[in-house]
């Protein structure tokens, strides 16, 4: 029988549930509840969530605030494009810029040191991946995102754009250093 036919009851709606639909209704409520539950309780008690604050802000804005921690508080150059490598006081609030294609400046941290990270965008939608920790976030025009971190391993980190913005996307590599 096709779904195209009538049925052959007309009441086949009102006949009984067989017994092993509700046991698969029941498997599947529970496991949904299961599921629903994870979400508050990994957010509380998972290493990886973040717990971040996000603010409108202009590009321009961003860009300035950015650009007076990297006036203040940058200690040498590096690379051929001479990225300034910024150390700002531990405590502080840190800025990423994020724009066609790159990610601006280098931050150096202190370990065991906690950092508001501000990031956002100057033009598109990017994405913050760092590596090798595997931590997300994204970067979005408009918005200031603020998140809360305390580095707990010393070591060089890539900063990779995992949110896919044109012809430079695979080129968008920053660093962040912890000392
Ligand atoms: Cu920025 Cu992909």
């Amino acid at each position: 029988m096709s779904s195209i036919l009538p049925p052959a009851s007309r009441v086949w709606w009102k006949e009984p549930v067989e017994k092993i639909e509700l046991v698969w209704i029941g498997i599947a409520l529970v496991w949904a509840l299961i599921l629903f539950f994870m979400m508050p309780y990994w957010h509380v008690f998972g290493k990886q969530n973040l717990s971040n604050e996000a603010y409108r802000i202009s590009p321009e804005r961003y860009l300035a605030k950015a650009q007076a921690m990297v006036d203040q508080y940058t200690v040498r150059q590096e690379t051929d494009q001479n990225i300034p490598v910024a150390h700002p006081p531990a405590g502080s609030d840190v800025y990423l810029v994020a724009r066609l294609w790159s990610w601006w400046p280098i931050l150096e941290l202190e370990n065991g040191k906690s950092y508001r990270l501000h990031l956002s965008s100057l033009d598109y939608q990017h994405g913050f991946s760092l590596q090798p920790e595997n931590i997300n976030a994204q970067v979005v025009p408009g918005y200031e995102m603020v998140i809360t971190v305390t580095p707990n391993k010393a070591g060089n980190y890539s900063v990779v754009c995992n949110e896919y913005c044109g012809i430079g996307h695979h080129q968008m590599v920053g660093r962040i250093y912890v000392k």
